[in-house]
């Protein structure tokens, strides 16, 4: 069993480090700040539940689950939420769990008790794939997020966490055939967030369909990307738009039209 490594963040929430190549999986500004801005509060979650009463999201690489976390912690509790969860280690979860369980995962609130709800839902998807409380159904696929996704039996996402190692590092899960199956699974309004700023990722999203936007600053961090077929996204500028569009040409021979 490798053992991830305890990573303290700078807003006080806790995360791990790779056990073999050692990247960590959050910003050094703060785990619980990247996950609430970068993904739950990027992807305007509770603006999607003043329009549904279901929000569903694709969580791919749940790792320690601070994304989930900060995802409950966004919406309203009337509003129903469908999580599926891709994660190739089932470690990171259970180690971030016993993490969880002797010290805590945050020491100041709402980090704190936003992790406290989603624990006990991990901890029993690990148990049997599934789980649920009064406002979540959680359905856990574990393996290679590639060949899992084509499991599951609905794939129409408001919200897409995109949230893998870099792509220098873990080049798999930012395959352009996957960035196109992402972009099949969402909603025509449906957003997926990610923090990395990669001209081979972006141009991978934008082959798959989806416009680009930038995503907010987190910490130090850049701005990530934000992708979606019909939300109303801060565009990239457009020399940089016009850059991706020659990438994509160049690849699949279809004009961007920019
Ligand atoms: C940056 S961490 C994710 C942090 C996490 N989103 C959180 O909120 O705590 C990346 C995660 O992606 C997982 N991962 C890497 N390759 C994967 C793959 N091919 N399929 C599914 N998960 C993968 C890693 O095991 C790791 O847990």
């Amino acid at each position: 069993m490798s053992r991830w490594n305890v990573v303290r963040t700078q807003d006080g929430s806790l995360s791990f480090a790779h056990p073999v190549h050692g990247q960590a999986c959050h910003s050094d500004s703060g785990a619980w700040l990247e996950s609430l801005e970068r993904y739950a509060r990027a992807c305007r979650l509770a603006e999607v539940s003043l329009r549904r009463e279901r929000v569903r999201i694709l969580d791919v690489g749940t790792g320690l689950g601070w994304n989930l976390a900060a995802a409950l912690h966004e919406l309203p509790p009337h509003v129903h939420v469908e999580v599926l969860c891709l994660e190739s280690d089932p470690e990171v979860i259970r180690q971030a769990l016993e993490l969880h369980a002797a010290q805590g995962l945050a020491e100041q609130e709402p980090a704190r008790s936003a992790y406290g709800r989603i624990a006990p839902l991990l901890a029993q998807a690990l148990e049997s794939g599934k789980a649920h409380d009064a406002q979540m159904q959680l359905r856990l696929l574990l393996g290679d997020a590639r060949s899992t996704l084509s499991r599951a039996p609905e794939r129409e996402f408001d919200a897409v966490f995109l949230d893998p190692f870099s792509p220098g590092v873990e080049g798999e899960l930012w395959d352009w055939g996957f960035l196109a199956e992402l972009a099949q699974s969402m909603t025509e309004v449906g957003i997926l967030s990610t923090y990395t700023v990669s001209m081979g990722v972006r141009a991978g999203l934008l082959a798959a369909g989806l416009r680009l936007g930038t995503g907010p600053r987190v910490g130090r961090k850049a701005s990530g990307t934000l992708a979606s077929r019909s939300a109303a996204l801060e565009p990239l500028p457009e020399a940089l738009l016009r850059k991706l569009g020659r990438r994509v040409k160049a690849r699949t021979g279809r004009d961007q039209g920019f």
